[in-house]
């Protein structure tokens, strides 16, 4: 049992093998040794397929597992990476230091950066200006994004213009690796998510289950007009913890 859950929710692994009771952090180890960014999406759907809830946000979503998982995710991480809406509508701010990643982080910073991407640069300053120097936010905007606010952005944070009018997802990558971080996680939006998955950059998929209906309001985890396509996965593991169901996919 990993110190992240030893007082926490058990998981028990239903695929490949059942067990009672399992460590899921050993369950969601990144590849070894990477030499190239991993993208690794963690999203939440609700039984009927739904992305948020009733408020627009996933807290109805999320229970006490999701969000150990959703922590032990980031805590495995190189750089937590979201859409600028959900940054908004979730306030993102600087990831915190947490007792229970110091395993997961052994020789590693403290916290994994939190990387946003913005057209509009339209990001609570918390987010920009208090990231400790180990983990300055990066901001991915575009050569339109507003002049004055990508300066202003730039005093504090790590600016990457990555495209003219559209941050393209592959050089996001490209960027993520020069600075050495490979275990990239994606934690959405639906939006971004269409975008690296029409792009066929995304190399893993951590979908929760939860428990609930929703109806037809909320969006699915991907959205938008990225183009429609079709990519085979291959079916990891599915754990179990508390009624909401874990599947871990890979790409084929
Ligand atoms: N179910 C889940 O697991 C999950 C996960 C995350 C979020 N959510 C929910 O999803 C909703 C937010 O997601 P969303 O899909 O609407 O938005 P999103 O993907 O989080 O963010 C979209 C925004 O990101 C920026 N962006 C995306 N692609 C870009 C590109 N190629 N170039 C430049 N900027 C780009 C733009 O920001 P600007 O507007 O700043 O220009 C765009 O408006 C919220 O309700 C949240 O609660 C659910």
């Amino acid at each position: 049992m990993n110190s992240v859950t030893a007082t926490g929710p058990r998981f028990r692994a239903l695929l490949p093998t059942p067990s009672a009771d399992i460590d899921p952090s050993a369950a969601y180890a990144y590849p070894a040794d990477l030499d190239r960014p991993w993208l690794r999406a963690n999203m939440v759907a609700s039984a009927d397929g739904g992305a948020w809830g009733p408020s627009g946000r996933t807290a109805e979503l999320s229970a006490p597992p999701d969000r150990i998982l959703m922590s032990i995710l980031r805590g495995q991480a190189d750089v937590v990476l979201a859409g600028a809406a959900t940054a908004r509508i979730e306030g993102y701010r600087p990831v915190r230091p947490r007792e229970v990643w110091k395993e997961l982080r052994a020789g590693r910073t403290a916290t994994p950066p939190v990387a946003v991407v913005t057209r509009s640069l339209d990001l609570h300053p918390d987010l920009l200006a208090d990231a400790p120097d180990h983990a300055r936010t990066i901001v991915f905007t575009t050569e339109s994004a507003p002049a004055d606010k990508r300066r202003a952005a730039a005093r504090t944070a790590d600016v990457v213009v990555a495209g003219e009018d559209t941050v393209r997802p592959e050089e996001i990558l490209v960027a993520l690796a020069d600075r050495g971080l490979f275990r990239v996680l994606t934690e959405g939006g639906p939006h971004l998510l269409a975008e690296f998955t029409a792009a066929g950059l995304l190399d893993e998929l951590c979908l929760t289950i939860s428990p609930h209906l929703l109806g037809p309001a909320a969006s699915r985890i991907v959205a938008g007009d990225a183009p429609s396509h079709t990519h085979d996965l291959r079916l990891g593991h599915l754990l179990e913890s508390d009624g909401t169901l874990f599947a871990r996919y890979t790409r084929i």
